[in-house]
């Protein structure tokens, strides 16, 4: 088993279950060290009921992870192959998003390797699946800063802008937005201008609301904002360098002329115990991997469809982001101002 990409609650409880029902199946488990980076390197450590004991509340990963891309390394897809064969595994479970599971989909479909994927990330933007686990951790993170902001705002008479992770897809900020009641929400997907914010925010001033809240992917474009220096592994900037709350909170109080300040929650998001129903997801998503394993249903993917946890095509499921449909934006929207 590897867990690649940024970390996100929940992870630990997938390991517990793929282990658990591994073992009653007579399986030995390994846990690879930090991602593709352990099984690059040959970093490798035994699993067994101890390891495996308490993890269900612990947030993080106890394996540790990476960005590393094997495809970027110089030998390092031979070394991947290699070090798999060398220590005689039979398969592999990867517990990614769309970088680590890309990786994992590219090596079944050119070098027929046996592994399943199991889909975490807080960004909630794999299709394939309707949820990831991690998400509701971050959106319910999210919700509580809203509603701490609201009562501070309310005190000051303050414009607060939130700014959230979730990279290219706004599900962080809709979901969080519309539980916190948040009175603008700025996604990349359904880009509301500038102006049109402000207008909402008068509006409610207008109707005596004197603080206002708004929500902002890290992911939205906006004129002006940092340069976003390197691009790790996958070709990915760091999004939260641009600063993008920063820099709307300071058009909306030049253009409003209220008082604004900017939260930026950052990694705080990513932290921390996971939620019961992340807990619940990961466990069940890692009974399935361990399933699809035990099954030599390789280049698969556990997966939730409505309530029932399935299995999908790797490939499909890291062909293209899952961005936030404009019926969700559409909820959020009828709250706006
Ligand atoms: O993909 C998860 C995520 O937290 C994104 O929402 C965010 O853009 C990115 O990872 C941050 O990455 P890092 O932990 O490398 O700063």
């Amino acid at each position: 088993m590897l867990t690649g990409g940024g970390d996100c609650p929940g992870l630990n409880a997938v390991i517990r279950a793929v282990a658990r029902r591994s073992f009653t199946r007579g399986h030995e488990v390994v846990g690879i060290r930090e991602g593709w980076r352990g099984l690059v390197d040959g970093k490798f450590e035994a699993l067994g009921p101890r390891e495996i004991s308490g993890l269900l509340p612990r947030g993080g990963t106890i394996l540790g992870t990476s960005r590393t891309n094997p495809f970027k390394l110089e030998g390092g897809t031979e070394a991947v192959l290699a070090n798999f064969q060398r220590a005689e595994f039979d398969a592999l479970v990867a517990i990614g998003g769309e970088d680590t599971l890309g990786v994992a989909a590219k090596l079944h479909a050119e070098n027929d390797f046996p592994v399943v994927g199991v889909p975490k990330t807080i960004d909630n933007d794999l299709s394939g699946t309707d949820y990831t686990f991690g998400f509701d951790t971050a959106v319910w993170i999210c919700t509580e800063a809203i509603d701490r902001l609201h009562t501070t705002a309310e005190s000051h008479n303050r414009v607060m802008v939130v700014e959230v992770m979730g990279r290219h897809t706004g599900w962080i900020a809709v979901m969080s937005g519309i539980a916190g009641g948040a009175d603008v929400i700025m996604i990349p997907e359904q880009p509301v201008s500038i102006d049109d914010a402000c207008e909402e925010i008068r509006k409610r001033h207008e109707r005596g609301k004197d603080f206002s809240i708004v929500v902002v992917s890290e992911g939205y474009e906006l004129e002006g904002l940092n340069e976003a220096s390197d691009l790790d592994e996958f070709g990915h900037v760091r999004l939260s360098e641009r600063g993008v709350g920063a820099r709307l909170a300071s058009e909306i109080e030049e253009r409003t002329g209220y008082e604004t300040r900017v939260t930026v929650l950052g990694h705080v998001q990513r932290g921390g115990s996971p939620t019961p129903r992340d807990r619940v997801l990961a466990t069940r998503f890692g009974l399935k991997a361990a399933d699809l394993v035990n099954d030599r249903s390789f280049g698969r993917m556990a997966a939730l469809h409505g309530d029932a946890v399935v299995d999908v095509s790797l490939e499909e499921a890291t062909a293209e982001l899952k961005t936030v449909p404009a019926d969700w934006y559409d909820v959020a929207r009828a709250f706006f101002g």
